[in-house]
């Protein structure tokens, strides 16, 4: 290797720092304790995303390194995902809250995601860094934490501070190495 990669997006005119610099990484220094305070903003900032009709259909476990709930919830990860996401600060699961009292919630899921990506950038203003996970056991992980029928487990992201990449094992390490890419800008507008 010749020196680390660039991992900022590439783009046709600037965009704001954080959403340039944002990516995922395999890459945790481990050890690190994230303070309450910290964690605190990331689930303020997770809390006031907008939501269809304001139903906030957003719940969260918070796992933090060094505490049981951790190890219950990198249980239900996939293998290869537990491999680097051990050294997380904390695993958050995503909780999609399918229906309430009034019925189905139709864009729950999209809520929910956007929610991720407000907490996510809190998370870059933090000096942290977040992985998001779909390879993980949902059933498992609702079982093992007794959750309601209507709360699904969507998602688990690992947060931490960035690490080295050159310290994981090379097929972990793969992804990080790589250069990121993106469907090109005049694809994305229809008609
Ligand atoms: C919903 C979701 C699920 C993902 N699942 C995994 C996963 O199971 N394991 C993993 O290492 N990365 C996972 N990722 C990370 C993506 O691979 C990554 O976001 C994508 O390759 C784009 O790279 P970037 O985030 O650096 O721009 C997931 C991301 C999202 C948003």
């Amino acid at each position: 290797m010749n020196g680390p990669i660039d991992r900022h997006a590439q783009t046709s005119v600037p965009i704001h720092p954080l959403l340039a610099s944002r990516h995922s990484t395999r890459a945790l220094e481990p050890g690190i304790e994230v303070s309450d305070e910290q964690f605190t903003a990331l689930l303020e900032a997770a809390r006031w995303a907008p939501s269809s009709g304001n139903t906030q259909p957003w719940r969260f476990i918070l796992a933090r390194r060094d505490t049981p709930d951790f190890k219950r919830v990198l249980d239900c990860l996939n293998p290869g995902n537990a491999e680097w996401s051990q050294h997380a600060s904390a695993l958050l699961v995503a909780v999609l809250t399918e229906s309430n009292e009034k019925g189905s919630l139709s864009h729950a899921a999209y809520d929910l995601g956007q929610s991720m990506a407000h907490l996510t950038f809190q998370a870059l203003a933090e000096g942290l860094t977040v992985r998001q996970m779909a390879g993980f056991d949902a059933e498992a992980l609702a079982g093992e934490f007794g959750l309601q029928a209507a709360l699904k487990p969507t998602s688990v992201a690992a947060i931490g501070v960035p690490g080295d990449p050159g310290r994981l094992d090379e097929s972990v390490a793969a992804p990080d190495l790589r250069p990121r890419w993106r469907i090109p800008l005049e694809e994305l507008l229809i008609g």
